[in-house]
């Protein structure tokens, strides 16, 4: 079954190229329309066919961005929010998931507060299950569009240094990224405060907790959501302190490449781990990932759902 649960096993150049294609054609579709030409209807095999969307969470982008890419594949898209389903009087994961599909649904996208959530819910599932993010374990649609963004500004990423700034350790956007990016060649730093770090070393990155060594030359920096609850686990002095050390703004970006291309998977908690000058700066591709992220759902779903061959 074509699961997507990790980025440790995806068709990754395979999703690239079909991402690419729907960019294309995307942009040209939205040029024609203000062209004064209508809209043409997307042909797709996959129309007709039922998408179940299960969300545990909150979400913005991720959500709409599913939902988006299924409407345009012309699946009928059914959104689920845990807190209005049965979840809320007790019914488990394994139950709901099975009680879903008996209902006749023909893909799961699952987003849940426990690491290892999506892994359990594709044991349960009789159908393709995509991982939305499962607590601080992974979200791999993310690290694809965040892959596919970086590619179009700097091509081969062999030797590029990626600076990936914030709360590391609990943050499934970091695990994704470094699974993904290891085959590139890309060197990746992680920057945070030791206590939002690693424990142990890593093989496939450097871990600092000076800002100016993980941003010097940098070509791409990605700043990560500060999670405000960890501070009420002890693992911060204070908000201030970190955005003092660890804030991207315009005097820290300069130890930067000046082409360095600035990244937040969102949502961001502007005035603590990023400026506005930053975030809506000339750097700034972060509304250009959230546009991403709608042609990697569109490729995601199609592995999922199309039978694709991906070889
Ligand atoms: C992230 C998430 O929910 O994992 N956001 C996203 O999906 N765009 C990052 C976060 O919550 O900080």
């Amino acid at each position: 079954m074509p699961h997507l649960i990790t980025t440790k096993e995806c068709p990754t150049a395979w999703l690239l190229k079909r991402a690419e294609e729907w960019r294309v054609q995307l942009e040209k579709a939205k040029q024609a329309q203000t062209g004064g030409e209508p809209a043409a209807a997307p042909l797709s095999a996959l129309r007709g066919r039922t998408l179940c969307l299960l969300f545990y969470e909150p979400s913005t982008r991720t959500r709409v961005a599913f939902e988006q890419a299924g409407l345009k594949l012309g699946l009928n898209v059914i959104t689920l929010l845990a807190d209005t389903s049965s979840v809320q009087k007790g019914e488990s994961l394994r139950d709901t998931v099975q009680t879903l599909c008996a209902e006749g649904i023909e893909a799961l996208v699952i987003r849940h507060p426990e690491a290892g959530a999506a892994h359990i819910a594709a044991q349960a599932a009789s159908v393709p299950v995509i991982n939305a993010g499962d607590g601080t374990n992974e979200h791999p649609t993310q690290a694809l569009l965040d892959l596919f963004t970086m590619i179009r500004h700097k091509g081969n990423l062999r030797g590029r240094k990626i600076a990936i700034v914030g709360d590391i350790r609990h943050s499934r956007v970091a695990r994704s990224n470094l699974w993904l990016l290891e085959p590139t060649g890309a060197e990746v730093w992680l920057c945070a405060p030791p206590s939002l770090l690693f424990p142990t070393p890593l093989s496939n990155a450097k871990q600092t907790s000076s800002l100016q060594e993980a941003l010097q030359n940098a070509d791409i920096v990605m700043v990560l959501r500060l999670q405000k609850e960890r501070m009420a686990e002890g693992l911060l002095p204070s908000l201030e302190s970190y955005a003092r050390d660890y804030q991207i703004n315009a005097n820290t970006l300069q130890w930067a490449k000046p082409d360095c291309i600035v990244m937040h998977p969102g949502p961001m908690n502007r005035g603590i781990e990023i400026t506005d000058e930053v975030a809506d700066g000339a750097q700034s591709v972060i509304l250009e990932q959230v546009r991403n992220g709608l042609y990697i759902r569109l490729a995601v779903l199609e592995y999922a759902m199309g039978g694709m061959e991906t070889e």
